[in-house]
């Protein structure tokens, strides 16, 4: 998975910009507001269409009606250019290879990036709604299904809630049929994906740790899992009998999906708890390089990794991992300051000054760490 060059119209600070990206390290470096971040995010709109940014900035560059953006990119050998328009009032559209595309999860699995920012640190830090949105973009470019599933899940729920709230009983027991069937669904695929996560990251954990970390991600559902899929929606459906009385009292739903857990442990201790600052940089990284390997089994090549503000943040040891793992992979990094991060690496190097890109090409040759 290759991003070769992205456009930028009207996009954030950027009025017309094109910027190409190498096939190995490229470097986004500007001071503070520059737009470093604005570009990363622009890449990350072609592999889940929407932003990974919370805030409800708008997109579309301040006195402008639409905006648009481009990325050529390869997969699997193949050469693709997505194209999406943002429209007023949110509305946007999708183009692959210049057909439009009916829906935003038509995109998914196409062009796929893992992001790696300080706020990662969040998946264990942060509320349990955080470490599901870890799992389900992990299984999302993966598995089409599963977004529609998981769409299909919040409609459900949100008929029931409105039920509730009405306190309209009268076909309460088939919204909790078809939750059943569709949480159900939802919980295999998020219990197989975390134990193939796991599998993979407890290994890059004691690495980092030098054999002295060990990390353990248990999926704990609101509901039990059961072997099969009948089974497990039994149980759901089971759960959701028992806890009628109380949701019709509280007016909202009490089981589900939107209320699982993973939990993280290290060393047997709850990490969220428990472990440091240092402890979680290293899970984050494991859990990164554990998703990146599992969407190169899954989809034949590995995705771009992006890189925001995160050099800064790890020591010697933790970046040098990271940069093993470049090997192969095509990584867009932004940094304010490029003397103390990539000084001795082949990277296209993207200057930002003033919202304008500049690009220069370092002369030094490539040193991977052994
Ligand atoms: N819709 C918009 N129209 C015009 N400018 C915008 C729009 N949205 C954001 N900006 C501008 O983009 C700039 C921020 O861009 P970005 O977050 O990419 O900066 P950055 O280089 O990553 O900064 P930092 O190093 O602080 O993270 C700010 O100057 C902000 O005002
Ligand atoms: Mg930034």
């Amino acid at each position: 998975m290759k991003a070769s060059q992205i456009e930028l119209y009207n996009f954030r600070n950027y009025e017309n910009e094109k910027i190409s990206f190498g096939d190995e390290i490229n470097i986004i470096c500007g001071e503070n507001g520059m737009g470093k971040t604005n570009i990363l995010e622009a890449v990350y709109y072609f592999s889940y269409g929407r932003s990974f940014r919370s805030s409800g900035r708008e997109i579309i560059k301040e006195g402008q009606r639409e905006s648009r953006i481009k990325l050529d990119f390869e997969s699997n050998e193949r050469n693709y250019e997505g194209e999406i328009k943002f429209l007023s009032g949110k509305r946007k559209e999708i183009y692959l290879n210049e057909v439009e595309l009916k829906k935003t999860s038509q995109l998914l699995g196409n062009f796929i990036c893992v992001l790696f920012t300080p706020d990662e640190m969040n998946i264990i830090k942060g509320m349990p709604e955080v470490r599901r949105k870890f799992c389900d973009s992990g299984i999302m470019p993966l598995r089409p299904q599963f977004i529609k599933e998981l769409i299909k899940y919040r409609n459900i729920l949100n008929q029931k809630t409105a039920l509730l709230k009405q306190r309209n009983y009268s076909t309460l027991d088939i919204w909790n049929e078809k939750l059943a069937e569709s949480g159900s669904k939802i919980m295999m695929m998020r219990n197989s994906y975390i134990e193939r996560v796991l599998e993979k990251a407890k290994i890059y954990q004691n690495d980092i740790s030098g054999g002295k970390e060990d990390l353990l991600i248990e999926y704990n559902p609101s509901v039990k899992m059961g072997e099969n899929a009948d089974e497990i929606k039994e149980n759901f459906f089971n759960k959701l009998e028992e806890y009628k009385e109380k949701e019709k009292e509280n007016l909202f739903c009490m089981v589900g999906v939107h209320r699982d857990e993973i939990d993280f442990s290290i060393n047997g201790k709850n990490a969220k708890n428990y472990a440091s600052q240092g402890q979680i940089r290293t899970a984050i990284l494991s859990l990164k390089s554990a998703q990146m390997e599992i969407i190169k089994e899954e989809s034949g090549s590995y995705p771009v990794m992006l890189l925001d503000d995160i050099l800064s943040e790890l020591d010697k040891k933790r970046r040098d991992f990271l940069i093993s793992q470049i090997r192969g992979k095509q990584i867009i990094i932004t940094c304010t300051d490029i003397e103390n991060s990539f000084k001795s690496y082949n990277s296209n190097i993207i200057n930002i000054k003033d919202g304008k890109v500049q690009k220069k090409r370092a002369a030094s040759p490539i040193s991977h760490p052994d």
